[in-house]
């Protein structure tokens, strides 16, 4: 986190800034040059007013007479310097918005490519809530010190400009603004310092605040039907009171700081009538001089403020940088290899476990993480189903997770018809097995889009004939749009079964070599779920047909009767393998499970032929679309 002490906050904060340089090298010149010709600018108007005052209004004054020939020529300077001024305003304004806004952007790309690129262990560990505002308000706290960075930097520019200029003019007056400068600067330091713990609190409740928000949006289901509203909203007010008082915090010390920086220079030039008028008797300094110095301070005040407001962005932006770089340095994404499996030997592939031992990553760095699964080996052969059946939390979906390679064992090897899986490159392994998870998920996009997934070569007959194979055809031709019909984020407008066979479609719809079932029609009516692994067994050798080795995680007698073999496992351990008759006959654990699930089976029917009929209720729909904009 961004804690430490505020003189580390300050030389971290400039090294995100060199970082922004670095990237941005070439607008940030422009912005700074932008910048300088400004405040060029607003010392020579200084001397310009200076004149007018000293040159023309005092002998006007004096004699009653107007230098008309001085005083055209002041107007002129005046305009041109106006003219100057505004091209260097808007440089620098231009400037500064490219480059804050292309990093921006930059960054957002970078952290969500490598949430892509980050195994699902890592996502595992981190909520979505965080990964959110790492990608939004962290990267744009990382960059909001770059708008007022190239002001600052001509604004220093300028102050050495400007006592240059007052040494010129008289040493007297150079004291005085090499007291009052420096101290400007003091205070603006000072400042972001103080600034510097209250708003690394602040990003951070930021991020909190979203992640409340964020889950408590995802379970509307549950707060809703546990009726938890109320203890929610406490739980999301109560950490938003935080963040409003770590706001108010900052908005406090900006109330005591703002008035002290702007009194300052105030001050300055209250300093440079006293020693100037001083000066003045003394015939050291004409009134072209006085004027002019007591006028340069009036304008650097405002200028003086950018070195401020970048000072005091540091601590933010360090704070966002630390947990954008957490998303950007994370390790541990699985390198793809290089091998490809030859398309020419398209039929269904082979799937071999040989010893495999797989632990889950700790949650905490101290702790060890817990084996799941030991020496698991088994074959799912070219063209055949195999069941995978196990009580619950035997390891069922790690060893489906295996196999399509989301994780990699801790040792043994997955292979793919004899290549280990961790050789091939992402498009082959991609196309060559499809995983139907446990928990489905849909976009918030149409039917079509949802099962093509903008792969090539999916047109509407591909989808159509994926459709019919998952049972699918029937409900979708049903749906007021068909194919173009919204499915409502998460799928929220489909029912479970509905939504388990629109996932199973969109596996099948890229003809996948390998087709791993996670417990993937859970939901679906038992003879449904029959008829969809009869037909996609049937379905090898047809033409045109998908044409796949099964592995599928399966729970009812009906479903695992289908299967050419049957893995029992028990703890992460392969127990026993035959087919379900052997099975039934010889292990005693085998046959209580699949009966205890049968019994279980006639009461989730009841359930299950409402999820068929009706939806979830479209009020509750609504809410959650709602909530989660
Ligand atoms: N992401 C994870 N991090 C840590 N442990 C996990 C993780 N996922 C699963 N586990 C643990 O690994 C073991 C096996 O889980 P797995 O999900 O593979 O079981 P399963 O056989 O699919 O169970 P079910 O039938 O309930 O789906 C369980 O003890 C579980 O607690
Ligand atoms: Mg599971």
């Amino acid at each position: 986190m961004a804690s430490g002490t505020s003189r580390d906050v300050l030389g971290r904060g400039l090294g995100v800034l060199r970082q922004a340089i670095r990237e941005q090298p070439r607008i940030f010149a422009v912005a700074v040059l932008g910048s300088v010709l400004f405040g060029g600018m607003v010392i020579a108007s200084a001397f310009v007013v200076g004149a007018v005052v000293g040159d023309v209004v005092v002998p006007a004054i004096a004699r009653g007479e107007v230098a008309t020939g001085t005083l055209a020529l002041a107007a002129v300077a005046l305009f041109g310097i106006s003219v100057l001024r505004v091209v260097g305003i808007f440089g620098r304004r231009l400037g500064a918005g490219y480059m804050q806004y292309r990093l921006q952007a930059a960054y957002r790309r970078r952290v969500t490519r490598r949430y892509l690129d980050l195994p699902l262990s890592w996502h595992h560990r981190n909520a979505t809530g965080t990964l959110l505002s790492n990608a939004n308000s962290d990267v744009e706290a990382a960059w909001y010190p770059i708008a007022p960075l190239p002001f600052a930097v001509g604004t220093l520019v300028m102050l050495v400009g400007a006592i240059v200029s007052l040494f010129a003019t008289d040493w007297a007056l150079a004291l005085v603004g090499l007291a009052v400068f420096p101290a400007l600067f003091a205070l603006n330091v000072v400042y972001s310092r103080r600034m510097a713990p209250r708003q690394a609190r602040a990003q951070r409740l930021r991020a909190e605040v979203s992640e409340i928000a964020h889950e408590s949006f995802d379970g509307a289901l549950v707060v809703k039907t546990m009726g938890r509203e109320a203890q929610e909203t406490t739980r999301f007010a109560g950490r938003a009171g935080e963040l409003r008082d770590a706001l108010i915090a900052v908005g406090r010390l900006r109330g005591v700081f703002d008035p002290l920086l702007e009194t300052l220079p105030s001050l300055g030039t209250l300093a440079v009538l006293v020693v100037g008028a001083f000066r003045l008797r003394q015939g050291a300094i004409s009134v072209t001089e006085l004027v002019s110095v007591a006028f340069l301070f009036t304008v650097l005040a405002f200028p003086v403020r950018a070195i401020g407001w970048v000072l005091a962005e540091l601590p933010r932006s360090v704070a966002g940088w630390d947990r954008v770089r957490r998303v950007l340095d994370a390790t541990g994404e699985m390198p793809y290899g290089s091998r490809v499996l030859d398309p020419a030997t398209s039929g269904p592939a082979t799937l071999t476990f040989t010893d495999v031992h797989f632990s889950y990553p700790p949650a905490e760095a101290h702790q060890t993480g817990a084996k799941v699964l030991g020496a698991v080996g088994f074959t799912v052969p070219a063209g055949r189903t195999v069941a995978l059946v196990g009580p619950t939390g035997a390891g069922k979906s790690t060893i489906a997770s295996l196999a399509v390679r989301l994780v990699d064992p801790d040792s043994g090897t997955v292979e793919l018809d004899g290549v280990d899986v961790r050789d091939l490159t992402a498009a082959s392994l991609a196309s060559t097995v499809a995983l139907v998870a446990q928990v489905p998920f849909v976009f918030d996009d149409t039917v079509r889009a949802n099962i093509a997934l903008d792969r090539p070569g999916i047109d509407d007959e591909v989808v159509w004939a994926a459709l019919r194979l998952a049972e699918a055809d029937g409900f979708v031709a049903a749906l007021p749009d068909g194919l173009d019909t919204m499915v409502g984020e998460r799928g929220t407008s489909l029912s479970g079964g509905q939504r388990q066979r629109l996932t199973l479609a969109r596996a099948l719809a890229g003809s996948p070599r390998l087709l791993v079932l996670d417990d993937a029609t859970s939901a679906v009516d038992p003879r449904v779920e029959a008829a969809i692994l009869a037909g996609l067994r049937s379905s090898a050798g047809e033409p045109g047909a998908p044409v796949a080795s099964i592995l599928v995680v399966a729970y009812r007698r009906a479903t695992i009767a289908l299967a050419d073999e049957v893995i029992y496992v028990e703890q992460g351990r392969v127990v026993a393998r035959g087919t379900h008759t052997e099975l039934l006959g010889t292990v005693p654990g085998y046959a209580d499970l699949v009966t205890a699930y049968e019994q279980a089976e006639v009461e989730r029917a009841q359930e299950r032929t409402y999820d068929e009929v009706a939806p979830l209720p479209s009020g509750l729909e609504i809410e959650n679309e709602r909530s989660a904009r």
